[in-house]
């Protein structure tokens, strides 16, 4: 993280804390999906590092499928409106199903996606979301799996991104004032 060290005002998660982390989550998963076959769903742009760590983490047959949505549209304020910028190749029709997620916000994005993927006619549909916001919450979502509870404040790296940049950051980080004001 030293080139952007001054961007940022603190080191959340370091690059060895979220490898544990996915290690961890990798084993429940194995557990609760034994003898299955998964289809992992990122959600492009974000989740692009938690996707290829935990793919790689897991020992359980997988296929990997990814979506890309827009949920702000022009605004800075999430509208809670969804639209598919990409859709998935896959049918989903008795696939078990596991929406990848770097970070829930609002929980908008995911409220929509997870009824949206369940209307396909999947075997089931869960969540696994790296980073969780709790008091940002505006919709309960219901997630599997869950890395960290984090605070309110503008996290960038590991995929998460600020105007696209940080995004190839191997930690998580908070950042600085300065780059946003
Ligand atoms: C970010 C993040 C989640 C979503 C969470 O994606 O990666 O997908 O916002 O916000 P919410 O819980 O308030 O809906 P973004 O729309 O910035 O696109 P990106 O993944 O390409 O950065
Ligand atoms: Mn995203
Ligand atoms: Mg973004």
């Amino acid at each position: 993280l030293d080139d952007v060290a001054d961007d940022l005002e603190e080191i959340l998660l370091t690059e060895d804390a979220i490898h544990e982390r996915i290690a961890e989550l990798s084993r429940e998963i194995e557990k609760d999906y034994a003898g299955e076959r998964l289809l992992l769903v990122g959600v492009l742009k974000g989740a692009v590092m938690v996707m290829a760590d935990l793919a790689r983490e897991l020992k359980l047959p997988i296929n990997m499928d990814w979506m890309a949505v827009s949920s702000y549209g022009s605004g800075t304020q999430s509208s809670g409106v969804v639209r598919i910028l990409k859709d998935l190749d896959s049918d989903l029709t008795g696939r078990r199903v596991l929406i990848v997620e770097d970070i829930i916000d609002s929980g908008l994005t995911l409220s929509w996606l997870l009824a949206n993927l369940q209307s396909r006619g999947a075997a089931s549909v869960d969540i696994l979301a790296l980073l969780r916001k709790p008091d940002a919450a505006k919709v309960d979502v219901p997630v599997r799996y869950v890395g960290f509870d984090i605070p309110n404040k503008f996290v960038v790296g590991y995929g998460l991104d600020y105007a696209e940049r940080y995004r190839n950051l191997r930690g998580v980080g908070v950042l600085a004032p300065h780059v946003y004001a």
